[in-house]
């Protein structure tokens, strides 16, 4: 956690000297898009100052909508995508298969074999999937599915990164988003649009500006005519931005979903490996612990735990105490409470080391360790 943090403060100096620049260069226009970018990269790091920027976008009136000659330069324009166009060519030989419910697996394994016997659907005039949007919190695997997919379906996979096309030179933003999609489209391969709630916001959205509008029909006219030979993937933690419109073009919705207590075992299981004996008694808190989380959580941790614990630097029944307290600090006064109990009932730390970590007074405690005794025994 703190690593991130730290991440955002190291991009906070980036960040002003961008500002700086994309001010000078490209006036309200290029700043609106940026600031908007600030906005949501900061929402939860520093939620402070993405009010204030948020507050500053609303109080500034929209920029005058796009002028007719520039709508006329957007037309397509099929040049290669050159080294400024935020496209990247995504490394998927290390792709791993992502943890998933049953039910999101199906839905993918019917994608896989769609596009696998895409030729027998095409020669009876059925059409594989060509589009799907993945719709789920931060770090529970949307991009670590559109990996999977591509190297399933041996297909490179290109990843265009949005809110990078946002904050870059504003006029040619509509034409270097069409010159991607058309080199994406020409080429066998899985596109995959990530954040694309950066572009795709509610049209009546008050920040929205002209060229937010341009890029969503651009974006709407090319799903509609994606070529059934490509595969196009977007990812979004933000449902409620998207365009109504946008949504019904996708071919398939899919729902990822925070994971479920067996998946946080399973998952915890796998990451700990052969460090798994140093944190054997604390699996029933750890997974307490990771509940309402993320996969990349349980993955970042995890990560930390094996570290310190094969470095030495700190040993696991400290490790897991303190993501306890850290843990306890977020919640109110009743999850305290369960977490108390079930830490007097999976671990065997002192009613006095409980009380220092939930805060619940150690006669509630004793409470609790006596209705305990009474089951066990
Ligand atoms: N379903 C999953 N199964 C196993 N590991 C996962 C899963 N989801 C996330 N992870 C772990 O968390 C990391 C980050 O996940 P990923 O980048 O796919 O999240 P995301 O859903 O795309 O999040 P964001 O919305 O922030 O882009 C992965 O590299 C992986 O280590
Ligand atoms: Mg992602």
């Amino acid at each position: 956690m703190s690593n991130e943090n730290l991440g955002d403060t190291n991009d906070l100096t980036g960040d002003l000297a961008q500002s700086v620049r994309l001010g000078l260069l490209s006036g309200a226009d290029g700043i609106r898009l940026f600031a908007a970018k600030l906005v949501r990269k900061y929402r939860r790091s520093a939620p402070e100052l993405s009010q204030q920027i948020d507050g500053y976008l609303r109080a500034a009136p929209a920029a005058s909508p796009m002028r007719k000659k520039q709508m006329d330069e957007a037309r397509p324009d099929v040049a290669q995508p050159s080294d400024d166009l935020a496209v990247l060519r995504v490394d998927t030989v290390s792709a791993r298969q992502p943890v998933l419910s049953s039910a999101v697996m199906a839905e993918i394994q019917q994608l896989l074999t769609e596009r696998r016997q895409a030729q027998k659907l095409l020669s009876l005039g059925l059409e594989p999937v060509r589009s799907a949007i993945f719709v789920g919190p931060p770090g529970v695997g949307k991009t670590m599915t559109a990996k999977w997919i591509a190297q399933q379906l041996d297909l490179p996979l290109f990843a265009l990164d949005l809110t990078a096309i946002m904050s870059s030179y504003l006029g040619r933003t509509g034409n270097n988003l069409r010159a991607v999609l058309d080199y994406a489209k020409s080429i066998p391969c899985v596109l995959l649009l990530d954040e694309i709630d950066a572009i795709a916001k509610r049209r009546a959205d008050v920040s929205d500006v002209g060229e937010l509008k341009r890029l969503v029909t651009v974006i709407l006219q090319e799903i509609d005519a994606w070529p059934s030979t490509g595969l196009l993937l977007a990812a979004t933690n933000h449902a409620e931005l998207i365009d109504p419109a946008l949504w019904r073009r996708f071919d398939l919705t899919l729902e990822f979903p925070r994971p479920e207590r067996r998946q946080i075992v399973e998952t915890l299981d796998t990451l700990l490996s052969s460090d798994r004996q140093h944190f054997e008694r604390w699996l029933p808190i750890l997974a307490l612990l990771f509940d309402g989380g993320s996969f990349s959580d349980i993955d970042r941790t995890i990560r930390q735990f094996r570290k310190a614990v094969t470095l030495k630097t700190a040993s696991a029944p400290d490790l897991v105490e303190d993501l306890a307290r850290r843990h306890s600090a977020e919640l109110d006064r009743s999850g305290r409470h369960q977490l108390a109990m079930h830490l007097v009932a999976h671990s065997r730390l002192s009613q006095h080391k409980i009380n220092e970590i939930t805060g619940v007074s150690r006669d509630t405690i004793r409470k609790f360790q006596k209705a305990e005794d009474g089951h066990g025994d």
